[in-house]
């Protein structure tokens, strides 16, 4: 079946290839728990190695104190935490309060709003 000469027609190609492909299925369980366990392992070892490691804060200055603080104890994680916290109380009390009252999108975090420093600070 297989036609190696030297130049062969388009069709012959792809006679290879779906031959290659069939060769190669029997070795595709294996290729695949080889692929599973490295999901698995980076998987397990991520969440690790983000807690030593947590990406850091966008931000270069700062204007909150305890902003800053966060950000260099524990990074973004540790910033959320804190305007969580914030929101929280600023919700107890009253107020209507989301993340998106003070930063325009939660990826760069860019700020939004009318002072959103002064009215961050009141809640924290
Ligand atoms: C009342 C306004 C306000 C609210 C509500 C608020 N933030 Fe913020 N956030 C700020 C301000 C102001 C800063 C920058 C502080 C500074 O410059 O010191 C900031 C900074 C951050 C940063 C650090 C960004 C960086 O990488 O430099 C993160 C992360 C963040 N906010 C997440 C959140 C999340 C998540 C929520 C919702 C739970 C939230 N914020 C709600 C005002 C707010």
């Amino acid at each position: 079946m297989p036609r190696q000469m030297g130049s062969s027609p388009d069709p012959t190609f792809v006679d290879l290839d779906s031959e290659a492909i069939a060769m190669r299925k029997p070795s595709s369980p294996t290729t695949i728990i080889v692929l599973m366990s490295g999901l698995l392992l980076g998987g397990l070892l991520s969440p690790a190695a983000s807690a030593e490691d947590p990406a850091p804060c966008s931000a270069k200055s700062f204007k909150i104190a305890k902003v800053k603080a966060a950000c260099e104890d524990g990074g973004q994680p540790a910033a959320k935490n804190l305007m969580k916290a914030a929101v929280k109380k600023a919700k107890e009390a009253g107020e209507s309060m989301t993340c998106k009252s003070c930063h325009s999108e939660l990826k760069t975090y860019a700020l939004t709003g009318d002072d959103p420093v002064g009215k961050l600070e009141k809640w924290l």
